[in-house]
């Protein structure tokens, strides 16, 4: 879990210095595919459950699972997660992180620094003998906080041999929280934040999710294992993310 958690980060850390204005996500999608497998791992993505490319981009409203595109050009003001997941000797590593094609309106800032500050205090409360409720409670009180919502319909989720498995970890106050966590657990934290109503709506082609009011959407995950004292993130990365984290605010 450690090693693909750490290609998954890397691949991300290697996308972000591309996204700028005029690239398009399609080409985003194959500089991914490229780094995965050269690096002897496999996307994940790719024919799950149908979806047609080896990474997710989420433009602007677009919530989550944005399928790269030929036809879409990234623009000055654009915000966007590019979500990675690899399967490395069988094991899965999930990440994601929003980019600004900067410069940004104080509104994109907004939405995605909470969102960033969202994943933070999510991991910041796992601990063995905790409940999977915390992390929803801590996360839905940040945003809402914030003058943000968060999305109900998508949540984390246990991850190891499989890219989805139990338990869900939402990112809100929910029934069914009340779950222990213990020492080794693998899952996400993946908290999708809106500057409008957290309802999201599916695409005809039946994978973009987009907010229903048209207001922008930022995400950032990790996944995370619970240790004797606490956490570690699988997908922490050893140096800054470039045209994210360097350009925060
Ligand atoms: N990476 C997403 C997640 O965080 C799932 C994408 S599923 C796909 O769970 F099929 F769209 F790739
Ligand atoms: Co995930
Ligand atoms: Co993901």
């Amino acid at each position: 879990m450690r090693n693909a958690g750490h290609l998954a980060a890397e691949t991300l850390m290697y996308s972000g210095p591309l996204v700028r204005e005029g690239v398009t996500t399609e080409d985003l999608n194959e500089v991914v595919h490229e780094y995965i497998v050269s690096h002897g791992g496999v996307p994940a993505p790719l024919d799950y459950m149908g979806f047609p490319k080896s990474v997710c981009t989420s433009v602007n409203d677009v919530v989550c699972h944005g399928i790269p595109s030929k036809k879409q050009r990234l623009k000055r003001g654009d915000i966007i997660n590019v979500d990675v997941t690899v399967i490395l000797d069988g094991w899965h590593g999930d990440t994601s992180a929003t980019f600004y094609v900067g410069p940004s309106s104080q509104k994109a800032r907004h939405v995605v620094e909470v969102a960033r500050q969202c994943l933070e205090r999510g991991i910041a409360v796992v601990r063995p003998g905790g409940r999977i409720g915390d992390i929803g409670a801590a996360i839905q009180d940040h945003a809402e906080g914030q003058d943000c919502s968060v999305v109900r319909q998508y949540v984390g989720h246990g991850i190891g041999r499989s890219f989805h498995e139990g338990p869900q970890v939402p990112h809100f106050r929910s029934s069914g929280d009340n779950l222990r966590l213990r020492e080794g657990m693998t899952f996400t934290i993946e908290p999708m934040i809106n500057l409008g109503t957290w309802r999201a709506r599916v695409l005809d082609d039946g994978w973009t999710a987009v907010t229903v009011d048209g207001k922008l959407s930022a995400q950032f995950e990790h996944t995370i294992a619970v240790t004797a004292d606490g956490c570690e993130v699988l997908t922490a990365r050893p140096a800054v993310l470039v045209n994210s984290e360097d350009t925060a605010g």
